[in-house]
């Protein structure tokens, strides 16, 4: 590595959930701090921030193209920074294999940033993937701006140990963050402009923490707590494991209103012997009663939920299993990706891995009939009238774009602007999205 100047001008590329997303805005306000300047649009960036996701396949090519991308026959090629999942799983390698990354950084490392930028500056490549528990969020600076629909982590981490998933080994055990943390920034945020919040976790009703009175809290009595802000609109979280959604938490989606009417809630497979063989401690049957329980609390929640097809070992008549259950679900969104196999986790040395071609046409079964439960969700939406919290404009001028409670994307025409909650008539419904018209 040669000395480079200091970089003015930074991008940060984040790929995969919406973690890595709140990562990518808290490193983005770090390099703020450090008075780099968020490279224009199409602008070339002295500063490349790649936050990578590891949950499939094809991750670490992904970064090694970009980064080919990005250097390949440039005089003056940015300064990268490799976070995320993949920087976690594979820093040392990528830092062998391309000498044109100065900085990897793991997910509960980045508040350390700025340090090993400089040091990058002066020539020197770091890699950082140690796990430290909170002290990341504590270094962080606090939240200067927010779109209408912010992020909050407010846990990471995860100890299911699902056999097939990475996410134990690359963002650590369960840790949540402390309640009067969160709600400090969720003020802060409230501040700068956000009306919704969505609370991140890769396990969220895993959290726990202590209220202001001292007092044993979960998921539950948070949300009651951040429901006490007045400027704040809507609540949102995700995304839960069956295993700790409990009573305090179903009755809040019947009592609080400001908690949103809809639930993701992975279920990964409607099968018994392959939920067991996955580790999910849930059955098909169990995961049913849960949903039948939050739905009495709140009638009209949306569901939506995560599907692996070609788990090793799964039978034709194993993944008709998984087709029944989205029958008897009636998802109304939903997130399907075939089984791929993760260097370190159990699943890839299982026996029985399932040929490409039969998860193809087993993902697009699956599909299809996802599909078909959103557009009939959709449909049975149209005639309603609810409110939007109107977060883009269109491309067609004077169109805004928003979601509906149920987390739909809804466009209309009509004089609203970012970040107000207007009321909308529902008139025509397409796969993933509906027209409506402003009231
Ligand atoms: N292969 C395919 N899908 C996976 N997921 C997690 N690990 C894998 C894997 N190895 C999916 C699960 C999870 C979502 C975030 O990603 O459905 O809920
Ligand atoms: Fe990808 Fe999971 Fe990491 Fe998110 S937490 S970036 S989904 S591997």
């Amino acid at each position: 590595m040669r000395k480079t100047a200091s970089p003015k001008t930074y991008r940060v590329e984040s790929f995969g959930c919406q973690m890595n997303v709140y990562d990518g805005e808290r490193m983005a306000e770090m390099l703020d701090r450090e008075g780099i300047a968020p490279a224009a649009d199409g602008a070339d960036a002295d500063l490349v921030v790649l936050n990578t996701c590891h949950i499939r396949e094809k991750a670490s090519e992904k970064v090694y193209s970009r980064i080919g991308r990005l250097t390949k026959g440039r005089e003056n090629p940015p300064l990268i920074a490799v976070a995320g999942c993949v920087a976690q799983a594979e820093g040392e390698e990528i830092m062998a294999r391309s000498q044109a990354v100065s900085m990897v950084v793991g997910p509960q490392a980045y508040h350390r940033l700025p340090a090993m930028l400089e040091r990058a500056v002066g020539g020197l490549r770091t890699a950082d993937t140690d796990m430290p528990a909170d002290a990341k969020f504590a270094a962080l600076p606090s939240r200067r701006k927010s779109a209408p629909s912010a992020f909050l982590t407010i846990q990471e981490g995860c100890d299911k140990f699902c056999t097939y998933c990475v996410v134990p080994y690359t963002r650590g055990a369960e840790i949540s963050r402390p309640f009067s943390a969160l709600v400090d920034e969720a003020k802060k945020l409230v501040e700068v402009g956000a009306k919704e919040i969505t609370l991140l976790g890769q396990n969220v009703s895993a959290w726990r923490g202590e209220d202001a009175k001292g007092q044993a809290i979960g998921m539950a009595g948070l949300i009651r707590a951040l429901a006490e802000i007045p400027e704040l609109l809507r609540i949102r979280y995700m995304t839960s494991h069956p295993a700790d959604m409990d009573d305090a938490l179903i009755a809040a989606h019947g009592e609080v209103a400001k908690l949103m009417p809809f639930l993701h809630l992975p279920v990964q497979s409607g099968n018994d012997r392959v939920l067991k063989a996955m580790n999910r401690s849930h059955t098909a049957e169990s995961y049913l009663k849960l949903l039948d329980r939050f739905r009495a609390a709140r009638p009209d929640l949306a569901l939506s939920g995560d599907f692996i097809v070609g788990f090793p070992g799964e039978t034709d008549a194993e993944f008709e299993d998984t087709l029944k259950l989205v029958d008897a679900v009636g998802y109304a969104q939903a997130y399907s990706f075939k089984y791929s196999p993760r260097p370190g986790t159990p699943a890839a040395d299982m026996d029985g891995q399932i040929a490409p071609e039969v998860m193809d046409e087993r993902l697009q079964r699956l599909q299809a009939a996802l599909g078909r439960d959103q557009l009939a969700f959709n449909a049975a939406s149209v005639g309603k009238t609810c409110e939007v919290l109107v977060d883009r404009t269109g491309k067609f001028p004077g169109q805004m774009l928003g979601k509906s409670p149920w987390l739909q994307s809804i466009h209309f025409t009509g004089d609203a602007q970012i970040g107000d909650l207007v009321r909308v008539e529902l008139v025509e419904a397409m796969g993933s999205s509906l027209g409506g018209r402003l009231v």
